[in-house]
């Protein structure tokens, strides 16, 4: 384990097995359906790239980038696109890839924003959720796992734009984030 964390939440082979799970199950959803995978980069772009292999569907996909964090562990409840997307979602069945619902502020701005570009539906896949610090109304409809109210790190989750590369999901130890200003 790296010197920097805490301890590990998820393990590769829980995570593989978990993104398998959840591609087979978005198979089945999406039979027939125009589908469209929004990633919101870039916390997600690892659980992307590995469940857009487990749905065996002929979808697009595309990204779009936010910001919300900085380089804090609290979020600030300012949302603001930095990457757009590229395509048309008009009439498309949107399934927005997250990587962690926190208090849920980036996803229901995301939401209403993209409500108003005319898809068919708009769902939300996202890997981890931290129930405890909800401050906005949403529910994923499809969930890789629930943690604890604690910031973790990995497969594609940062703290200061590091460790997205681990391939594991763990907790940063609080001194990492705690000795910044
Ligand atoms: P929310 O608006 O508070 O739901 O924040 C969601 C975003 O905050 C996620 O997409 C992550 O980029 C970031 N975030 C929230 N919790 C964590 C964490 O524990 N580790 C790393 N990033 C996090
Ligand atoms: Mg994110």
């Amino acid at each position: 384990m790296h010197q920097d964390m805490k301890e590990v939440l998820f393990t590769k082979e829980q995570i593989h097995n978990k993104v398998k799970e959840l591609g087979k199950k978005i198979t089945e959803d999406y039979k027939d359906k125009d589908l469209m995978l929004i990633c919101i980069l870039k916390g997600s772009f690892i659980f992307m790239s590995d469940l857009c292999k487990e749905i065996d569907l002929p979808l697009t996909l595309d990204f779009m980038a936010v910001s919300s964090y900085g380089n804090s562990t609290q979020s600030s409840g300012v949302v603001r696109i930095i990457k757009d997307l590229e395509e048309n979602i008009e009439g498309k069945h949107i399934l927005i890839i997250e990587d962690i619902i926190d208090t849920g502020l980036t996803l229901s701005y995301l939401i209403n924003n993209l409500k108003s570009r005319g898809s068919k539906s708009i769902k939300i896949c996202t890997l981890l959720d931290k129930p405890e610090r909800r401050k906005s109304q949403v529910k994923p409809d499809y969930l890789g796992f629930t943690i604890p109210d604690k910031f973790v790190v990995g497969y594609g989750l940062d703290y200061a734009e590091k460790y997205r590369n681990l391939p594991f999901i763990s907790v940063l130890k609080e001194d990492i984030y705690k000795k910044t200003p």
